[in-house]
């Protein structure tokens, strides 16, 4: 069977099978055109502009991306096309963009016509194991159900290996195996976790690492990077800070990387620094009187409070999970 690549309006990928043509140098279909080709990619290139750093994972990303669309045009030549697997695992710590970029994935996903839906399914070790036998069988699949057509993310994957032999997340690991394999076109599967901790999973489930030909890692940003980041997300809030407020900011986050904690949570550490700066300045702002639109837009320094001490607890470490036991 034969499959045929065509744009509509949307620039979305549509794949029309059981085409059929005798010149197997001609293509099947009619050719794309090159402009709507590129109007897909710039879309793509549109959604990793919005962040930050990360060049990697992008370069990961249109790699990902331009397999796939030449993989489209080779079967459009009947040329050998081998399908490429889609289930990854993301390495990194908290808060660097793993969510994003697996919803973002998604999305380009269907905008490609890979997946029928492109949502994301967020899910952790208690959504899929159970406390009694036949509980976690039940769990995984109703999880796979609503992740159909879609992708599934499990965060925190390396948890499932706790507890070895005798623990349900064994038995959840091995019925993820089984339904990535049965319906391998109808769902992406993304384990994410630390990366010690992930290759370390890894290691010890020798079957996993096979099934999961992409990887992407995800490294801690940077303090420039992390003021970048903070920058977009107070513009998207029609929000700015003071010339003074950044240089408080862009100190603290200098601090706070060179401090090099483990629990550190990155994008989402700022994330709550701005979402706490901007309650700030409505309390002084409502202090001060009626406010005109400048001072409803401007964060001053003032409104930036940094407390210290522990913004989250620390997750567990393999140590704590005894991974050790696990298969
Ligand atoms: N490169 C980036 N550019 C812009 N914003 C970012 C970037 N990376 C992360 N963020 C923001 O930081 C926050 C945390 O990101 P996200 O939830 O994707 O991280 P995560 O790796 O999934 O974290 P966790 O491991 O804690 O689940 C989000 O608000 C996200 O928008
Ligand atoms: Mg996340």
């Amino acid at each position: 069977m034969s499959e045929a690549l065509t744009f509509n309006h949307k620039g979305r990928i549509n794949v029309v099978l059981n085409q059929y043509k005798k010149d197997a140098e001609e293509p099947i279909a009619v050719q794309p055109d090159e402009a709507r080709l590129h109007y897909s990619l710039e879309q793509v290139e549109e959604k990793l502009s919005r962040l930050i750093g990360m060049e990697e994972v992008k370069k990961t990303v249109r790699e990902i991306y331009a397999l796939l669309c030449v993989n489209r045009l080779r079967q459009q030549y009947r040329l050998k096309a081998e399908e490429q697997t889609l289930h990854m695992l993301f390495k990194g710590n908290p808060g660097t963009g793993k969510t994003t970029v697996a919803r973002l994935l998604g999305e380009l996903f269907a905008e490609m016509g890979v997946l029928s839906k492109g949502h994301l399914i967020e899910a952790e070790r208690a959504d899929l194991v159970g406390e009694y036998i036949g509980q976690t069988a039940q769990k995984t699949r109703d999880l796979i159900k609503k992740a159909q057509g879609g992708i599934l993310f499990i965060d925190e994957a390396y948890s499932l290996g706790r507890g070895g032999e005798k623990d349900f997340g064994k038995e959840a690991i091995d019925s993820l195996v089984k339904h990535m394999e049965d319906l391998r076109n109808e769902f992406i599967l993304i384990l994410a976790g630390y990366s010690d901790e992930m290759n370390r999973f890894l290691r010890m489930n020798p079957g996993l690492p096979s099934r999961f030909p992409i990887i992407i890692t995800f490294p801690n940003y940077t303090d420039q990077e992390l003021l970048a980041i903070s920058e977009q997300m107070v513009a998207e809030r029609e929000y700015k800070f003071t010339a003074e407020a950044r240089r408080k900011l862009s100190r603290h986050l200098q601090n706070k990387v060179s401090e090099n904690e483990r629990s550190f949570s990155n994008g989402r550490y700022v994330r709550n620094l701005i979402e706490k700066s901007i309650r700030q300045q409505a309390v002084r702002l409502l202090r001060e009187g009626v406010p005109d639109r400048e001072a409803l837009l401007t964060i001053r320094a003032a409104d930036i409070t940094i407390e210290d001490g522990r913004e989250k607890t620390a997750r567990p470490t393999v140590d704590d999970l005894n991974m050790e036991s696990i298969l």
